[in-house]
């Protein structure tokens, strides 16, 4: 088993990941407003199997015992995502105290077992009544995304030091408002760069606004990046794959830390920009999040999209269930270049993890040799990072537990711990044991 080789800094971050929708279910509790993807999965058709997130792994109410997992596994870190329509049932209006109230027990619990709350404001699950008045297309949500961040920042930045604004405004705009793949189902090139100058624009509106709260939170925003290579080596995959960077990789990053568009795409955006908005999405963040699984391979496809989309990895690379590229050189070469291209920030990997068919043993465990690999080698990957001088600080497994894993449903499952959804029983898998042991290795060094 590799991994052994690389140590990690006795203040390193060993964190687990998740997020609202995936494993909260109680969608019509506590005044809980609808969320784009509480209608997208009721829609016949959109999700695998017809699976909602109706009552997923019902966290909502089994949060103890999650969090147990957790402190058992030795995390000193838990990032999960506030719902906004728990919160503000219809996006801009009222709050619901009992929305806040829940994440507010969540917190003191994962504080008094010494676990560190990381707080993402937004994991994909829009309040519907926005999305009712354009979603991310309106340029109104940007105000009202802010005024939700204060929100949840005066009830619970007292204890919650660690902030991220977003989570992968790429993924989101691309299959949420120009594939259609996700909530909200829209399509079109320019609903999607629509929606995401607007996410662009509210991460960095919200970024000062919770910079002028409190001088004392440690303010961030989560990507999906990932080194970009042509399918084929002729011309048409490779000016595909470099589009496909600006927009996957740039339209991120270039805004938040270079205060433009890439310039081969910035015309694309032009229809969405205001005068002042460049200034406003270079907002100044003390980490990036990176969320890593697999580099992607590009290929041209005149009459798409963006002219594009994922071709073949190549042959000889082992892949996931889902197809993904096992490829931890690539997370390397990834941190590495963020180096140059941001600035050096603090980096936290906040998702790393990998799915794979599994079946429950005899034993009633999970022997997810697979997935221990995949860890392993990804976290080896880690360690050769800060080896060559990255600022890596922390690391977050994707993800704690099997959830609803978007249009897959619950047929992908991502989790070191295993959930039966009939019964709604958790199984640490052998993943998360050895999860386990490597952490306390690092720790007793
Ligand atoms: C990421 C998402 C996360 C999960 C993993 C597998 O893109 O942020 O919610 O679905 O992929």
């Amino acid at each position: 088993m590799t991994g052994e080789a690389s140590s990690f800094p006795q203040d390193f971050v060993w964190g687990a990941s998740t997020s609202s929708y995936q494993i909260e279910g109680a969608v019509a509790e506590d005044g809980r407003g609808k969320s784009i993807w509480d209608v997208y999965s009721h829609t016949p058709g959109r999700v695998a199997n017809g699976d909602t997130g109706d009552v997923s792994c019902d966290h909502y109410h089994r949060w103890r015992e999650d969090i147990d997992l957790l402190a058992a596994a030795g995390f000193n870190a838990y990032r999960f995502s506030t719902a906004w329509s728990r919160i503000k049932p219809d996006g801009s209006g009222a709050v619901e105290p009992r929305g806040l109230d829940f994440y507010d027990r969540l917190v003191d619990g994962l504080m008094s077992r010494g676990i560190a709350p990381w707080l993402c404001l937004y994991h994909w699950d829009l309040p519907q009544a926005l999305q009712d008045k354009g979603g991310w297309t309106n340029r109104d949500i940007v105000r009202h995304f802010a005024d939700y961040a204060v929100v949840v920042a005066r009830r619970l930045g007292d204890r919650v030091k660690h902030w991220a604004m977003l989570n992968e405004a790429n993924v989101h705009a691309v299959l949420g408002y120009g594939s259609g793949g996700g909530a909200p189902g829209v399509t079109g090139l320019e609903n999607m760069t629509a929606a995401w100058h607007h996410l662009n624009l509210a991460q960095g509106r919200a970024l000062s606004a919770l910079r002028a709260e409190r001088a004392d939170l440690r303010l961030g925003t989560v990507i999906a990046l990932q080194p970009v290579r042509p399918a084929a080596a002729d011309e048409a995959d490779r000016r595909a794959a470099a589009r496909f960077d600006a927009f996957w990789n740039g339209a991120c990053l270039d805004p938040l830390f270079r205060g433009h568009y890439p310039a081969p795409i910035a015309g694309e955006f032009a229809h969405v920009i205001a005068d002042g908005d460049l200034a406003a999405t270079k907002a100044p963040v003390d980490f990036l999040g990176v969320n890593y699984y697999a580099p992607s391979y590009i290929t041209h496809a005149p009459g798409s999209l963006l002219g594009l989309r994922f071709g073949a990895v190549p042959e000889g690379l082992p892949v996931t269930a889902l197809g993904w590229a096992i490829d931890p050189d690539a997370l390397v070469e990834e941190l590495v270049h963020l180096r140059a291209r941001c600035g050096d920030p603090d980096l936290y990997i906040t998702e790393n993890g990998a799915c794979f068919d599994e079946v429950v043993a005899g034993d009633g465990t999970v022997h997810d040799d697979d997935r221990i690999d995949y860890l392993s080698r990804h976290l080896d990957a880690a360690g050769r990072a800060i080896a060559a001088g990255v600022k890596l600080r922390g690391y977050f497994v994707w993800s704690l537990l099997d959830n609803f894993e978007w249009s897959e449903g619950y047929s992908r499952r991502f989790g070191i711990v295993h959930v039966d959804y009939a019964t709604l029983r958790r199984t640490p898998k052998a993943s998360y044991r050895w999860l386990t042991d490597f952490i306390a290795r690092q720790k007793n060094r």
